[in-house]
């Protein structure tokens, strides 16, 4: 990776670890912000992704997962459209394209972890615009790897994990679902996996979360137990909290393309412990 990386979305939760990762590892990069690079104007592609980049890391997404129900078409002008069309700029400039897609591609009926090859089948609108953007990727010519990952969260941001640490120094107790079940993945765990499988000359899909499975509610008592504030945490049914998008009830990613590369990954009591130690307070906009 000797040529400059460009990361885009770089303000946002990935991005961010994105860039602390990259500066680490001493690589040469430069993050570009939604007003510099926006997927939805392919005409501001040519001069926040200059010919010499390298690689382009692709944080930047439509992530507002039940807006998308209301907001389709925009949402797949971004996650879709707005994806071949950064592929072919990629492609034009012999750059390699990293791109992050969900478990939510997936209907979530299996009982066993989602292999990379299983046929693509969306429950919601967002995961429909990320298929059409892994679609377009796949038939795009680039040089690209797709990384598809769940349950995002980091010590800062719009996450899971920031909102319960929250809401439990403020209730009692707390009810949270515990009928779907995941793999939680640090946003720190996937910039440190995703330059590992890049160093590694990785080509096409491969699933990156932190091991292990859980629930909602596990994941939720884990954090809560951190916190030591006494709220107690009720498991309840996806039905008793009905939201605009559903949501899939087993989205388990199969990790053993990725393991088989580059190790094994990191458990996600490991890393939950990790970044609750680092956590950033909760502003009013990221609640
Ligand atoms: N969070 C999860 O649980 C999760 C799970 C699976 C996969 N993923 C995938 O992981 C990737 C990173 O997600 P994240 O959690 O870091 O999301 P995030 O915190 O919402 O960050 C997304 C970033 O993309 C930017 N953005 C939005 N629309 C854009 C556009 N049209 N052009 C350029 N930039 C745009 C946002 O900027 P503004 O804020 O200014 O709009 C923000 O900086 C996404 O591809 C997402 O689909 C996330």
């Amino acid at each position: 990776m000797r040529q400059p990386i460009v990361v885009l979305g770089a303000q946002g939760m990935l991005g961010r670890a994105m860039l602390a990762e990259l500066l680490r590892r001493n690589l040469a990069h430069r993050g570009a912000s939604h007003a510099e690079v926006d997927l939805a104007r392919p005409g501001s592609f040519a001069q926040g992704i200059p010919a010499g980049t390298g690689t382009v890391i692709n944080c930047a997404g439509w992530t507002n997962v039940d807006a998308a129900e209301s907001h389709e078409e925009e949402a797949t002008r971004v996650n879709g459209v707005g994806v071949g069309e950064l592929a072919a700029h990629c492609r034009s400039l012999g750059a390699r394209l990293v791109h992050y897609s969900t478990d939510y591609v997936f209907a979530g009926q299996a009982n066993a972890p989602y292999p990379t090859d299983h046929p693509r089948s969306p429950l919601n609108a967002y995961g429909r615009s990320k298929a059409v953007g892994e679609r377009l990727l796949e038939q795009s010519g680039a040089d690209y790897l797709l990384l598809r990952t769940s349950w995002v969260y980091a010590p800062w941001g719009k996450n899971f994990v920031r909102t319960i640490s929250k809401l439990a120094a403020e209730r009692p107790s707390l009810s949270v679902v515990n009928d779907q079940l995941g793999r939680p993945s640090s946003a720190e765990q996937i910039a440190r996996v995703t330059l590992e499988l890049l160093h590694a000359q990785a080509q096409g899909t491969f699933h990156v979360s932190d091991d292990g499975q859980c629930t909602w509610f596990e994941f939720a008592q884990a954090i809560v137990a951190h916190a030591g504030s006494g709220c107690r945490v009720e498991p309840c049914s996806s039905a008793q909290f009905p939201s605009p998008a559903a949501r899939p009830s087993y989205s388990v990613l199969d990790l053993s393309a990725t393991t088989a590369l580059i190790g094994p990954l990191v458990p996600w009591r490991t890393s939950l412990a990790d970044v609750l130690r680092r956590l950033e307070p909760t502003s009013p906009a990221a609640r």
